[in-house]
């Protein structure tokens, strides 16, 4: 459907052309004096100049002009030039009715569908997950959804870090605990074993241990290293070890992630970039764009508009070691062989920004990625504890994410029981959906690249802007059409009239922007931009809710009206929590 404000703006358009100025002033936005009217247009003061005469007299020609429009039933002129319009309440109820018999609830589909890859994720292999990386799952999944809510075809790539120094430490620690197996034996020729040398808990203590010990012993750090460099040299029984790792990490992340609600199309890491890094070094160097710079290889990607220095990009060390830089620009020579992307999004902490310009000149200047391919760098900020410092354990350890959700889990489950009886299982799993819903629309609701302080009694709180607000909403809802459904209502085929007061008339207004919020939300990758919506809406809807009486309304009619209204609310929240990566539970 077209946005209901775009509407408006084609009735005011013919006005102003009717009244004889040009069409292009008659832009429209929200009032930002709601007291006043629901919406406005300064076009009148825009065409003073053009027109030499005075704003009022412009808006007041136009007002004139607005004598039979559809969606605008009241329209003033005021000093000293502002057109304050207001809605007519039939036709915003047209309006959501073609809103309710959609499917897509009046968000149309893009005319120019992309191929898009979010690179998002990004955990370490190996390693726990920490809550570093929760903020990149939670926003890189959100803005996946929003793209293929808009008809984009998405593509969402995990980009494992599974090439580093951390499977030199551990291949360096099972040696030194299991030097018997045959993996370190060189004159092993036969099959290796199918099961891991190590449980996945075993893993995970395996790394720090290691890690620590290469920090205060050089002769183990050495090792690690040369480990690292034998298995990206593809030594048989190092990767034999890798597959392992890989396999018992890999299952252990999709476990978590699944729990997330965090799902991606594809496992690709920096392991399958590899194999495209010697051609891809060759052709820079045989064409000129990689040139040795005190032994390393590097690309140039200073550019003259520069007001601050941007390093050249380096791709090889002067031992013949790839980088980070390398592996990244290799994993898009691979995104273009295999989807040819026109975007690709990568959401990753902001402090990584100066690695992402170097790779994303490198990658235009070389042609590894054609000029019009959109490369963005979604940059998020740092997810802190309340004394404003990178959230820690009580014993200042980092945080693994696994804890996190338990601890949040278990609050909720708090709140959820207390003082009432409910049964086991059903709480259980209430608090899940509840605990998903803070942690997520905490993150969410801040604008990505800043910095914010994970609370988690703010975040757990029914009420203010919080995740569990929004479902509590959903649920109060909910509640009221399961006691219409009984009492003998039929949910279909109800229509929205409007006939109700000002509590009504401000939710349907809130109702009519759905479309054009996710529109917005998408262009500028904002889920923020949604959560704010929502908190609007659920405001809107609560006020409505405690000045109205909806079940025992004795109208029938009016009352029909009000249980269309609801469901519609219902669904557009349903459908923005969605893509926020969260669901509601029936009852809370
Ligand atoms: N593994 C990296 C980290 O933990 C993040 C990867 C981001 N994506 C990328 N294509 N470099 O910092």
């Amino acid at each position: 459907m077209r946005k209901i404000i775009d509407l408006i703006a084609d009735e005011l358009a013919a006005a102003f052309e009717g009244a004889g100025y040009d069409k292009a002033l008659a832009r429209v936005t929200l009032s930002n004096r709601p007291d006043l009217c629901e919406y406005q247009c300064n076009g009148a003061m825009a065409g003073a100049k053009t027109y030499r005469k005075a704003p009022i007299m412009i808006a007041n020609d136009v007002v004139e002009k607005l004598t039979d429009s559809k969606y605008i039933a009241e329209a003033r002129a005021v000093n000293p030039g502002f057109i304050n319009l207001k809605t007519d309440v039939d036709a915003v109820a047209s309006y959501l009715n073609a809103m309710k018999a959609d499917e897509r609830l009046g968000v149309r589909k893009t005319e120019n569908p992309e191929m898009i890859v979010i690179d998002y994720g990004g955990p370490n292999v190996a390693k726990p997950l920490h809550v570093g990386h929760l903020r990149s799952a939670i926003i890189g999944e959100s803005i996946k959804r929003i793209a293929r809510k808009m008809g984009h075809t998405v593509l969402g790539d995990i980009h494992l870090g599974d090439w580093g120094y951390q499977m030199g430490l551990i291949i360096t620690e099972l040696k030194e605990r299991k030097p018997e197996l045959p993996y370190f034996d060189d004159a092993y020729e036969g099959e290796y074993p199918k099961e891991a040398p190590f449980t996945i808990g075993e893993l995970e203590e395996i790394y720090p241990t290691a890690s620590a010990k290469a920090k205060e012993d050089e002769a183990y750090r050495k090792e690690a290293l040369h480990a690292t460099y034998l298995l990206q040299n593809g030594h048989r029984g190092y990767t034999a070890i890798w597959n392992h790792i890989m396999h018992v990490s890999v299952t252990d992340l999709k476990k978590n992630y699944a729990n997330l609600n965090v799902d991606f199309d594809l496992w690709k890491g920096e392991a399958d970039a590899q194999a495209f890094i010697p051609d891809m070094i060759e052709r820079l160097k045989a064409e000129g764009y990689a040139h040795l710079d005190e032994g390393a290889l590097v690309i140039d990607v200073q550019e003259e508009t520069d007001t601050k220095e941007i390093p050249p990009c380096m791709i090889q060390k002067s031992d013949g070691a790839s980088l980070y830089g390398t592996t990244d620009l290799a994993t898009l020579v691979q995104r273009e062989r295999d989807y040819q992307p026109d975007k690709i999004v990568y959401v990753v902490d902001k402090r990584q920004e100066l690695h992402f310009v170097q790779v994303f000149r490198a990658a235009k200047k070389t042609g590894i990625v054609p000029k019009e391919t959109e490369l963005k760098f979604l940059g998020f900020g740092t997810m802190n504890g309340k004394d404003g410092k990178p959230f820690k354990t009580r014993e200042g350890g980092v945080m693994r994410l696994e804890r996190l959700i338990a601890g949040i889990e278990e609050e909720m489950y708090k709140k959820i029981t207390d003082n009432r009886t409910v049964e086991e299982a059903e709480a259980k799993e209430t608090a899940k959906l509840v605990g998903m819903a803070a942690i997520k629309y905490g993150d969410l609701s801040n604008q990505a690249s800043k910095d914010y302080i994970f609370d988690v009694d703010r975040f757990t709180s029914f009420e203010g802007n919080t995740g569990p607000y929004i479902l509590y909403t959903i649920v109060r809802i909910k509640s009221i059409l399961n006691k219409y459904a009984a009492q003998g209502g039929s949910l279909n085929d109800l229509l929205i009239d409007g006939a109700g007061g000002d509590s009504e008339k401000a939710l349907m207004l809130e109702l009519v922007k759905y479309n054009e919020i996710m529109e917005n939300a998408y262009e500028e990758l904002a889920p923020h931009k949604i959560c704010a919506y929502i908190y609007d809406l659920a405001n809107a809807f609560n006020h409505f809710y405690h000045e109205t009486k909806i079940l025992t309304e004795e109208d029938e009619a009016v009352k029909k009206s009000y249980i269309a209204l609801l469901i519609l609310v219902k669904e557009v929240l349903e459908a923005c929590i969605d893509v926020l990566g969260f669901e509601a539970p029936e009852r809370m």
